[in-house]
């Protein structure tokens, strides 16, 4: 899947508009652990010629802290007051200043400025703040920053629906699969887009946009939430998480594992139970599937704290993208296989099966299996096939292949 497992930069807002003010900010962020600090200067009501000064103020004051210098033009969602700067010429004396670790330069307006460049960066920006743009244009603006010369490509769009989120976030990952080693930064504007901000990085973006207080931005994250995700799943890669159709024997052999290894076991279906305290079948009755699948995601995110684990997941687990970036981040996933008969004799009796509820049968198993199965591969770091052999056996090969 070729998967950037990065944690990606925290960079959080100077929105204050005097000079005491901006420096003040940047004493309280100063003691944050966040990686990057902005400085919007269309936020900024005082004298022009004092800005050089603020920026040198704000580098010394930030110490080991990256520091980002945007103008940000009312059109892609800047305050009005932007407006009373001449860009070209702002942007001109900053980069012959130097000092800033980067400048935020909008595509659509970009001065020839890059030839200019010494140390400070340009990251090349678009945003929309009526629409997501479709795949390829995501794509086509974040390489056009790329080929313009600028370091780090951004792209901000407004979704209007969930879907919205879910093409900038492949597009981000399409992106990163045709040019790893080129910075990008993505995000999803608004409460909708609020996963891009959380779980971005697992698809390539290498900053997240945070707030302390009040925001720059519609729909970003408290710095503190955003640490605290950043924590758990980038937490490093030591579970080993089972995978695969309903009766595989993901619990089984997660059983037998945790004895050999003398690992803690944990079972998302479980966790989930007692976390809802209702059945798994009463769930599904109560709420729909994909209630429980956005328990089954949010519920990844605490492996983040846990030891070194099996993780037995239940069967829909790999059909969420967003759920095989998660356990991919936090190890190696480990894909079991059966044919539809052997799964078929060990569910026959099963009451907690709500998927297979009416459809007890060898070719519903089967065709479900068929339909899974492009997701659950591409899941896999490590398949495993149990049929015909004795879970020991099986433990073995994949603490072999895993440890
Ligand atoms: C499901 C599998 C179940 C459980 C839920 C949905 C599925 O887990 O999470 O009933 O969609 O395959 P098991 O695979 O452990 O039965």
């Amino acid at each position: 899947m070729g998967i950037t497992m990065n944690r990606p930069k925290i960079c959080v807002p100077i929105i204050a508009p005097m000079r005491d003010s901006i420096l003040n900010q940047a004493r309280e962020y100063a003691g944050l652990s966040a990686d990057m600090v902005e400085w919007r200067v269309d936020f900024y009501a005082g004298y022009e010629k004092e800005l050089p000064s603020i920026v040198e103020e704000l580098k010394v004051l930030l110490k080991d802290k990256e520091l980002l210098v945007t103008l940000r033009s009312e059109a892609e969602g800047g305050e009005p007051n932007g407006g009373r700067f001449h860009y070209e010429k702002l942007l001109g004396t900053l980069l012959e200043q130097d000092v800033a670790d980067y400048i935020d330069v909008e595509l659509d307006r970009m001065p020839e400025l890059v030839q200019q460049k010494r140390h400070t960066k340009l990251i090349g920006s678009y945003h929309n703040f009526q629409a997501t743009p479709k795949e390829d244009e995501i794509i086509a603006k974040l390489t056009e920053a790329k080929e313009r010369g600028c370091d780090i490509g951004k792209l901000a769009c407004m979704p209007s629906a969930e879907e919205e989120v879910d093409i900038l976030l492949r597009a981000t990952a399409k992106m990163k699969e045709m040019y790893p080693q080129y910075p990008i930064i993505t995000m999803s504007m608004g409460k909708l887009g609020e996963k891009s901000r959380l779980y971005g990085g697992l698809y390539g973006s290498g900053v997240s946009f945070g707030c302390v207080g009040e925001g720059s931005a519609p729909g970003q994250i408290p710095f503190e939430k955003l640490k605290e995700t950043f924590d758990k799943i980038y937490s490093g890669k030591r579970h080993i998480a089972l995978i695969g159709f309903m009766g595989v024997g993901k619990s089984t052999i997660s059983k037998e594992l945790k004895y050999l290894s003398n690992r803690p076991e944990v079972d998302t279906d479980a966790w989930i139970e007692e976390k809802e305290g209702r059945r798994i079948s009463d769930i599904f009755a109560a709420e729909g599937e994909e209630y429980f699948r956005q328990q089954e995601t949010a519920m990844i995110d605490e492996l983040g704290t846990m030891k070194a684990s099996i993780v037995s997941c239940g069967g829909g687990m790999a059909l969420r993208e967003m759920n095989v970036r998660k356990l991919q981040a936090l190890g190696e996933v480990v894909l079991l296989t059966a044919r539809p008969e052997t799964i078929f004799e060990r569910v026959r009796y099963s009451t907690n099966r709500p998927i297979l509820n009416g459809n007890m049968n060898v070719e519903f198993i089967s065709e479900l299996m068929e339909k899974r199965r492009p997701f659950y591969e591409k899941a896999a770091t490590v398949t495993i096939r149990t049929d015909g052999r004795r879970v020991d056996e099986i433990a073995k090969e994949i603490l072999e292949k895993c440890c």
